[in-house]
């Protein structure tokens, strides 16, 4: 059995996890800096990159201590190596650097996303590839096909803000306080979901993407109006983010089993909730340059390389090049429906996609709700599904503060594009 020291920094958890290749957590400590950065209703960067400063190493030599190890019997370092706050992802990269460097030991730089996205086989080993992935976080909300490990597809992105980023505004908007999920949804259990009209932004939309800050400024509005309930805006504001999460996979799911619907408007009809002249031309993405993750390379029309697969893919009907390539009638279709990152420990959320996933005669995975928010023992996985596949990487590789997990996937439509 491989052992993996994993270490977490990129938001506002630093935490560090000694994680089996079978799957056993060895140690998991964590250290939240709730209090330091709630004075501001938010995560100060500044302020986050030095807390991790002082906590993490304490943190690494607990759960050695906690597993009975010393860094002698670790088999390979993985730490977060981007996307997220780039002040804490170095200060994660280079402890890990260190570590690795005085103790002869391989580094593995893991994607965050990638943590979140393979924290499922961590907590059910029956899980196996290809799975159909909603991940939602605080900064990202996606629908990824995922193949296999760095083999990401992405079906669809939110246009705006994040599901988890809804959370905390309207958390901040109903003074809940900081972090907001898990507040928004106590509050919400009190509350009629009825009471308050909200909209369900890009509902029906042809492209299975997302949309919330229509959502958000119509909260903002009902708080404002003095004439709701606290707790129903609360739970209109879940079953809102709910619907769409279960509409806009709806979507996806019916588009790759092959069944486009007719009532679903043309792509050249704009997002609903979004103006035409908000639309912006396509941004740029980064590409990604990691050993075994690109197999014959093709150009496409901005200049970055094209799987193969993606390429034989023609866009589905109703849909543009982004969600038509990732839809493929000769893939095998994914038998499990698989939900993670931070939102994923909403039960509302979970409970919904379960019955989704019955729906479509699929299996339903969500991890453990501790699996679900930061934590590192997802990238301790992480790195012990990499080091499985010998992917190391070298003692110079830099942290980035923007890593899409596929590097390939057009940017969506839409204003204030984010992933
Ligand atoms: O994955 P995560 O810990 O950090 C990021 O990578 O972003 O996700 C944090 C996000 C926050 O926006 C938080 O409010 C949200 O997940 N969250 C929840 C719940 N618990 C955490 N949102 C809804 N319901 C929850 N129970
Ligand atoms: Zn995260």
């Amino acid at each position: 059995m491989a052992i993996i020291l994993g270490i977490e920094s990129s938001c506002d958890e630093s935490a560090a996890a000694l994680i089996g290749s079978d799957r056993t957590v060895l140690a998991h400590r964590l250290a939240g800096q709730e209090e330091a950065h709630k004075p501001y209703g938010g995560v100060v960067p500044e302020i986050a990159a030095r807390a991790h400063v002082q906590v993490l190493t304490p943190l690494i030599e607990a759960a050695l201590k906690d597993a009975g190890l010393t860094l002698d019997d670790v088999d390979a370092i993985a730490a977060t190596a981007g996307p997220g706050l780039i002040g804490g992802v170095m200060v994660g990269l280079v402890t890990a650097k260190a570590l690795a460097m005085a103790a002869g030991k391989p580094l593995i730089a893991v994607n965050h996303l990638e943590g979140h996205a393979l924290s499922p086989r961590l907590a059910d080993a029956s899980l196996e590839f290809p799975y159909l992935l909603l991940l939602v976080s605080g900064g990202h909300c996606q629908i990824l096909r995922v193949d296999g490990v760095g083999q990401y597809r992405r079906l669809a992105t939110t246009i705006d803000d994040a599901a988890g980023e809804a959370f905390d505004k309207t958390a901040k908007i109903l003074g809940l306080g900081y972090p907001g999920g898990p507040r928004v949804e106590a509050l919400a259990k009190t509350g009629d979901p009825k009471a308050v009209p909200l909209p369900r932004p890009l509902l029906g939309s042809a492209e299975p993407h997302f949309s919330f800050a229509g959502l958000k400024s119509a909260v903002l509005r009902a708080a404002q109006s003095g004439a709701h309930r606290p707790e129903d805006i609360a739970a209109g504001f879940q079953a809102a983010v709910v619907d769409c999460l279960v509409d806009r996979l709806e979507r996806a799911l019916s588009v790759s089993s092959g069944s486009t619907s007719p009532e679903f408007p043309s792509p050249s009809t704009p997002p609903v909730g979004v103006a035409q002249d908000e639309l912006q031309p396509l941004a740029e993405v980064e590409g990604r340059d990691r050993k075994g993750l690109s197999q014959g390379p093709s150009t496409s029309r901005r200049g970055r390389e094209v799987h193969p697969e993606r390429l034989a893919c023609q866009p589905a009907e109703g849909l543009g090049t982004n969600g038509g390539g990732m839809f493929c009638p000769s893939e095998p279709k994914p038998k499990t429906l698989v939900v993670a990152g931070g939102v994923a420990a909403n039960g509302a959320i979970r409970s919904a996609l379960e019955a989704l996933a019955a729906r479509h005669g699929m299996g339903f995975v969500a991890p453990p709700l501790w699996l679900c928010t930061d934590n590192a023992a997802m990238i301790g996985w992480a790195g012990a599904e990499r080091f499985a596949l010998g992917l190391t990487d070298p003692l110079d590789i830099a942290a980035r503060p923007r890593w899409p997990l596929d590097p390939e996937a057009e940017a969506a439509r839409g204003a204030g594009v984010k992933a």
